[in-house]
């Protein structure tokens, strides 16, 4: 280990009035010199643990896990608060602070003395903003999920975050009463941890399993459960080993590491939020993936893990077939299989024993649950840099579908008409939903699977194909289009779209296309008009002149690529 001089004695290594200083406040809390002298690793627990992240109020607990494991390995660990964003709360979308948090983190690793970091991920922003930050800094890096949720139970039924939605359809219609509907609150958020569906947030914990970024069974193993703590434990023992065999994360993090993930999300049913956030992690750490890779590596991977909301089970199910490992083993044959991961063994190593105990949860590529899963990407000349759709969230006879535009302007236009009785609207309309995209919200809410028209729903009508430059919820579902590119607030196309325009979409032929000529498109376009939102200072405004578009990741122009962990200056 002495081959290479630990990062953090470049503050408490340090003689004189420079050392005295980065080490004498820090033992106010009872710290020993010999912990500052260079023979152990000072490993950063990164910690998003808020009483307003409640998927994340757990992590204190966990982080004292982390940091047995780390003290066992003869690592010094200091633990600290980065900005935590909680999904359920925050307002307008939390998805306009993860570049936020993610500068947070960056600039919090690489201004410190640390020499690895883990990283504690729960709630679904919570993975990327951190794994964003800690990849422009690239030191050795590991992620700890926090973990699902158990499932919850009500009226004898096992339930999730998807049920949301159907008791608040029974609560609007009397089938449910107001105690029995606040009692299905508690019933459904019995236990610490987050979604218990593969909503966005175990879509991340998995996509850094498969990216090889976290332990096996990271993804999986409920929060509840204890061997949740011996896996952080593992991992602060662990992460000590990787700082001195100096694995950082661009020895993980490379195209086929990515590639790995692309196939794993299709095989899970994953959110589709996991490619905006792929994307950013790439661009972040400088591999090359656009977003029609999305598209390509999953083309050949059908739905093997049997999981809401593509599937019937919970993420808890999940764990007690196999967990990832025996899902990524169903696949192997595709997986890049002699990839590093953050244990020191191959993608293949980690995989090699996992074994299926459940083939209701876990299928085979033979027998999957569904032939299709992953990612459709579209272009056309309504989404000339690309849109997405879900094809196993989608209604089949949808997928090549031409109708006439019902538009709405923007979110308040489209709550303030969508249930009028006057709606010039059929099941065979196209619903087209502008100015929700990472500018024009801003943030890009969770609102591409609008509800339908009132009256199209009072049909027995469950589902219309609907476009927008929004993005939906990880346990969302319907025919929908989402992330189109450019967005309608800088004047992509999307923007002139008018009622009555027919529109076709032809998933298998990964098209979308307004029926309207060039030059007509051109004429529209010199009457176009950017909304002002009136965000004139402070962060919102920062996002809206610096954030990128959805095939670029919704990270900020000036935040993507790296600047290593190096520091130009001291602080005194
Ligand atoms: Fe936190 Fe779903 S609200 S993971
Ligand atoms: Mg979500």
């Amino acid at each position: 280990m002495k081959e290479k001089k630990l990062r953090s004695q470049e503050w408490y290594g340090r003689k004189g009035k420079d050392g005295f200083i980065y080490r004498s406040w820090m033992k106010n809390q009872g710290l020993p010199h010999h912990l500052f002298e260079g023979e152990k690793p000072v490993i950063g627990i990164c910690n998003t643990y808020s009483e307003l992240t409640p998927c994340n109020a757990h992590f204190r607990e966990l982080a004292e896990a982390v940091k047995r494991g780390v003290w066992e390995a003869g690592g010094f660990p200091l633990e600290f608060p980065v900005m935590s964003l909680g999904e359920c709360s925050i307002k307008p979308t939390a998805m306009l602070f993860r570049n936020l948090a993610s500068m947070d983190v960056e600039e919090s690793i690489r201004a410190n003395p640390m020499d690895g970091v883990i990283l504690l991920c729960g709630c679904d922003k919570t993975t990327p903003s951190l794994v964003m930050g800690a990849a422009s800094v690239n030191l050795p890096t590991m992620v700890v999920s926090g973990g699902p949720m158990l499932a919850g139970w009500f009226k004898g039924k096992k339930i999730g975050t998807s049920d949301v939605w159907r008791f608040a359809e029974q609560y609007k219609k009397g089938e449910l009463s107001e105690e029995e509907f606040v009692a299905a609150e508690a019933a459904m958020s019995r236990s610490r941890g987050h979604c218990a569906p593969m909503g966005t947030a175990s879509s991340m914990a998995a996509m850094v399993e498969a990216l090889g970024l976290a332990l096996p069974d990271n993804a999986t193993i409920p929060a509840a459960d204890s061997r949740r703590k011996v896996l952080a434990h593992m991992a602060g023992m662990r992460i000590v080993e990787m700082v001195k065999e100096d694995l950082k994360m661009t020895d993980i993090l490379t195209r086929k590491a990515f590639e790995n993930a692309i196939m794993v999300n299709a095989a899970i049913g994953g959110s589709t939020n996991f490619i905006l956030h792929l994307l950013a992690i790439a661009r972040r750490i400088g591999v090359e993936l656009d977003i029609e890779d999305f598209d390509k590596f999953s083309a050949n991977i059908p739905l093997i893990a049997n999981i809401q909301p593509s599937g019937e089970h919970f993420v808890e199910d999940l764990f007690y077939a196999g967990g990832m490992p025996a899902v990524m083993k169903e696949i192997q044959n595709i997986l890049h299989r002699d990839l590093i991961t953050v244990n020191g063994k191959t993608i293949g190593e980690n995989i090699a024993d996992a074994a299926c105990y459940n083939r209701d949860l876990i299928g085979t590529l033979e027998k999957p649950f569904k032939p299709e899963s992953g990612i459709a990407v579209l272009k056309g000349n309504l989404c000339p840099n690309g849109a997405v759709l879900k094809p196993s969230a989608a209604t089949p006879s949808l997928l090549q579908h031409r109708g006439q535009a019902v538009v709405f302007e923007d979110i308040d236009d489209y709550k303030r008409r969508i249930d009028d009785p006057e709606l010039d609207v059929t099941p065979e309309s196209v619903l087209v939903l502008k100015n929700v995209g990472p500018k024009g919200y801003p943030g890009m809410p969770e609102v591409g699977n609008m509800a339908l028209p009132a009256k199209i729903l009072a049909q027995g009508i469950s589902d219309m194909v609907r476009i927008s430059d929004g993005r939906m919820s990880g346990t969302g579902f319907g025919t929908v289009v989402l992330h189109v590119s450019p967005e309608s607030a800088i004047g992509g196309n999307l923007a002139l779209v008018r009622n009555g325009d027919w529109v076709t979409l032809d998933v298998p032929n990964r098209s979308l296309m307004l029926e309207v000529s060039e030059e007509e498109l051109e004429e529209r376009r010199t009457s176009f008009k950017s909304m002002n939102l009136g965000y004139d200072r402070g962060y919102v405004n920062l996002f809206i002149q610096n954030v990128n578009q959805a095939h670029e990741g919704v990270d900020f122009d000036f935040l993507v690529g790296a600047s290593g962990p190096e520091v130009k200056r001291d602080s005194h």
